[in-house]
């Protein structure tokens, strides 16, 4: 067993245009859920699709459960699942006849464990695969990806297109791989749908890594935002210079601010008035998307 699943070091790919991914030195430990996160454009295909060696590397090396993409394709890609961030389902047959032909192409599938999964993501299997809204496409990519129970998932977007109830189901799904030992690399443009099963993120920008840490410390980083509803009018100016405190904003008698760090300050000058109500929002990983994006002064787009 090798120390790590997924190991980059120094990536590159250089497209003609001259985007794609520079420099890339990434560990995704055996066992881990880690989420690979950026926006659209970060970076995130083209290096689940050099893990996969469906493009090759300008520089850098990739070693993959101990193994080179490049020369031994053909022994990981039977223990990886791949889930396209393009996905594309053509053709006449209907989902249960796709299946069955991903799980002969794939080898030592479990019926049982197909059967599951379809029904577990709703799946009805007598339907089309053309005539397959997006979401119900995305669940034949997911149950292919995860039917051979591999080693290692690489999904690309996996939750784009589910709905909120599918996504729960999925990431069911996720944490259970898990727990049988898989390693799962996922990413996404939308954080807050990684933050509950991710043990470590990785945020991705113009195709360079910002920060990797686990999700823990990542919101143990980030700013609160707090919201107090005062019983009598309050000065704002009484706020504007607290040690820790910014954003303040007052509106008829709610003073809502965020606070980096000690609330120490806040909460002794808050206590000269007579309070209603006060609420301290942790905050999810969109937040803290919002905040490497404002820390690296770049403009953000939602
Ligand atoms: N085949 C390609 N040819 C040229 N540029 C590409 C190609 N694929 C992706 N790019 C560019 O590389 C960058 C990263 O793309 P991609 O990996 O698809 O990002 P993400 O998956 O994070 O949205 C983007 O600027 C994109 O336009
Ligand atoms: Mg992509």
């Amino acid at each position: 067993m090798t120390l790590s699943a997924i190991e980059t070091t120094g990536l590159s790919k250089r497209y003609p245009g001259g985007r794609g991914v520079a420099d890339l030195d990434l560990t995704v430990q055996h066992g881990e859920v880690f989420g690979f996160l950026g926006p659209n454009g970060a970076g995130k295909t083209t290096t689940m699709k050099m893990i996969l060696d469906l493009i090759r590397p300008t520089s850098g090396t990739i070693r993959v459960l101990g193994l080179d993409p490049v020369t031994q394709g053909a022994e990981l890609r039977a223990q990886i699942g791949y889930l396209p961030g393009e996905l594309v389902l053509e053709g006449s047959e209907n989902v249960g006849e796709m299946l069955g032909f991903f799980a002969q192409l794939q080898g030592n599938v479990d019926p049982a464990w197909v059967d599951e999964l379809a029904g577990r993501l709703e799946l009805d299997r007598s339907r089309k695969v053309k005539s397959l809204s997006k979401g119900n496409k995305q669940k034949v990519g997911i149950v292919q990806a995860f039917m051979h129970r591999p080693a290692l998932l690489v999904l690309d977007e996996p939750t784009s297109g589910l709905d909120p109830l599918m996504q729960q189901v999925f990431l069911d799904l996720v944490s259970e791989a898990r727990d049988r030992g898989q390693t799962v690399f996922m990413s996404s443009h939308i954080l807050s749908e990684v933050q509950e099963v991710a043990d470590r993120v990785a945020i991705i920008k113009d195709g360079r890594l910002v920060t990797v840490s686990t999700v823990e410390s990542l919101q143990r980083r980030a700013v609160s935002q707090v919201e107090i509803h005062f019983g009598e009018p309050f000065r704002t100016e009484d706020f504007t210079s607290l040690a820790h405190v910014g954003g303040v904003r007052a509106e008829d008698r709610v003073l809502r601010c965020v606070v980096d760090g000690s609330v120490d300050a806040l909460v002794k000058q808050v206590a000269r008035y007579r309070v209603e109500a006060l609420f301290c929002h942790k905050p999810d990983l969109e937040a803290l998307f919002m905040d490497e994006y404002v820390k690296e002064g770049a403009s953000v787009a939602h």
